[in-house]
């Protein structure tokens, strides 16, 4: 059997602070072998890196969201960066830009993304971008910047999906493709060269059916592949064999 690669969950939410050390240790025997934890500002990139210096299975990535970048200062964003230098900081995220909650003047949001990009490409590390109802921005800066990474919590259409695709970059997929009226999703499960497909949870976020609404982990990427395995006409368990050499590939872990 295959582990789990989860490409994105967020294991410092305080959802997991009654049980996190038990939710972490049950992974392996849940099938579960790797974990990327996402940062989103400073604390969080922390704790990411705390994470991983604790676990085994996990991985951190660290950067700066579009919707917590109130208040962020200069002295932050040195903080914050200077984790990469740690050996288990494999990527630069989640960073991008959100349209929904538009929680930062759009120029903003699009001044921290490219400059989370560039950085990114300077250490030749990936990043792991956001992108809510900001599709078309998205794609502009991806194309102009050309980093390596993962589109995450995918919500584009297929014609969005070939143009990711042909910038090189990875599309992450999670719970939204089990969900009633995901066609659109579920339509980019179908078309997606298996090479370029990596699993999530974006936990606590995000439960697949039949958990919908209820607190995500990544050991529930088991019925994201198995509704992947069904759409595709393969076996669940070729799936996460396929994504988890993805992720180790896109992540630079042996
Ligand atoms: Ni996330």
């Amino acid at each position: 059997m295959a582990m789990i690669f989860d490409s994105h969950a967020h294991y410092h939410d305080n959802r997991f602070d009654s049980d996190r050390d038990a939710v972490l240790r049950a992974m392996p025997e849940n099938g579960v072998g790797y974990i990327l934890n996402c940062g989103t500002e400073l604390a969080s990139s922390r704790l990411s890196i705390s994470l991983a210096e604790q676990y085994p299975l996990i991985y951190a990535a660290v950067g700066f969201h579009p919707e917590d970048l109130e208040g962020v200062t200069e002295q932050d964003a040195e903080a914050c960066f200077a984790l990469l230098s740690h050996e288990k900081a494999v990527a630069v995220g989640e960073i991008g830009l959100d349209y929904y909650w538009d929680a930062s003047p759009r120029d903003v949001q699009k001044a921290w993304f490219i400059r989370q990009i560039r950085l990114a490409k300077s250490l030749d590390m990936p990043v792991v971008v956001h992108d809510r109802d900001a599709h078309e921005d998205t794609l502009t800066i991806l194309k102009e910047e050309r980093p390596k990474g993962v589109l995450h919590a995918f919500s584009g259409s297929v014609e969005m999906a070939k143009e990711i695709l042909k910038l090189g970059m990875y599309i992450g997929l999670g719970g939204v493709v089990t969900f009633k009226n995901a066609r659109k999703t579920v339509e980019v499960a179908e078309m997606i060269p298996l090479d370029r497909l990596l699993l999530e949870t974006d936990a606590p976020y995000m439960s697949p059916v039949p958990y919908r609404g209820q607190r995500n982990d990544s050991a529930k990427i088991a019925f994201v592949a198995e509704k992947i395995a069904e759409i595709r006409s393969m076996s669940a368990d070729e799936v996460i064999e396929v994504t988890t050499g993805n992720a180790k590939r896109l992540f630079g872990i042996a």
